[in-house]
């Protein structure tokens, strides 16, 4: 009988993220927490490190991996920067937004983590233990969420031990993650193009380029590239979602934003006081809470398109879609 490889889980600090880029080095998989949610991190360098990073998530290998870096000169060595993508390195970075740019030639990550295309995403976080662990590893670390692939996103180290014990080596914990949403991802291939609403809103992103963003022909995903107009299940609770919802029907429980209808069954609410950016930090915790408590069916209320609400919708989107 061979005995289950040890997840290790480690308060973040000093010692700690020394561990924790060892073991990046060595080939590991180490989780650690940005302002968005927890990633699952490989040395993006390393071929054999970012397919065992795949097989940990159970993530189809055809869809690309983000490259997360310390600051934007360490960009600026991986991938072409133009006048736009300047403008919102300076403007966002640190922060929840990933940019998708034309790779360097002599771009050292591992094709493998690019699915063979020649551009390639990239990402500063704005969360102390993640600039501090880029720092220390002084190499691109791809991280997509520290979840099974297909599972919501992780906020708290506990929902990443939930997901992977037993499949990665490290934990770094630092607490909840403040955003709660995955980066906004922005393509500066062509014309500026949103592949996916995030954790930095459309408006802010469209103020500082001075024009507006097209909108991906399809929903980019990282189960699969989709078909225009198709959504795929993802983000997925075990629990059948009923979105727009007015109030619950018999047998549902609740997922509230804003004022809550009369209601005695169980209820979660993503902002009370009807706040985005609090109801983003709630929305995936809340989630996993109603697996957690067994509700099979929920109703969840209306959530403003707006702000971080188009980022909160397109995750409930997925979330309520019907299940290959
Ligand atoms: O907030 C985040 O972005 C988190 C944290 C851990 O940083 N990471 C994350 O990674 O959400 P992931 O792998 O779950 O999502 C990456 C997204 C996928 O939808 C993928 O298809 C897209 O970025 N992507 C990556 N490289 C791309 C490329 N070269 N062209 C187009 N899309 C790309
Ligand atoms: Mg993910």
């Amino acid at each position: 009988m061979t005995a289950e490889p040890q997840t290790r889980v480690l308060p973040a600090g000093p010692a700690a993220i020394d561990t924790a880029a060892e073991c990046l080095a060595a080939g590991g998989l180490v989780a650690f927490p940005t302002e968005t949610v927890y990633g699952l991190g490989a040395d993006a360098t390393h071929g054999e490190a970012v397919a065992r990073l795949y097989a940990a998530k159970g993530r189809p290998a055809f869809n690309p991996l983000i490259s997360h870096i310390p600051d934007a000169a360490a960009g600026r060595r991986l991938a072409l920067f133009n006048a736009d993508a300047e403008r919102l390195a300076a403007a966002f970075w640190p922060g929840p937004l990933t940019l998708v740019l034309p790779k360097r030639p002599d771009c050292p990550v591992s094709s493998l983590a690019l699915a063979g295309l020649d551009t390639i995403a990239l990402r500063v976080p704005a969360h102390r233990t993640a600039t501090a662990l880029l720092t220390a590893f002084g190499k691109p670390v791809v991280a997509p969420s520290a979840n099974r692939s297909g599972h919501v996103s992780p906020t708290l180290a506990a929902h990443v031990l939930a997901d992977l014990r037993g499949r990665i080596d490290l934990i770094l914990d630092d607490g909840p993650c403040r955003v709660g949403v995955e980066s906004t991802v922005v393509a500066l291939i062509d014309e500026p193009t949103l592949l996916r609403p995030g954790g930095l809103a459309r408006t802010a992103i469209e103020a500082a380029l001075g024009r507006p963003l097209k909108d991906a022909a399809a929903h980019i995903d990282e189960e699969a590239p989709l078909a225009p107009g198709m959504l795929a299940s993802h983000y997925a609770p075990n629990a059948k979602l009923r979105l727009n919802a007015a109030a619950p029907r018999p047998g549902e429980a609740l997922l509230a934003f804003g004022r809550a209808p009369d209601f005695t069954g169980t209820t979660f609410n993503l902002s009370p006081r009807g706040d985005l950016v609090e109801a983003a930090a709630n929305l995936f915790s809340q989630l996993r809470a109603l697996d957690a408590v067994g509700a099979a069916a929920v109703a969840v209320m209306p959530v403003p398109n707006e702000g971080l609400g188009e980022a909160i919708n397109d995750r409930l989107a997925r979330a309520a879609a019907p299940r290959p």
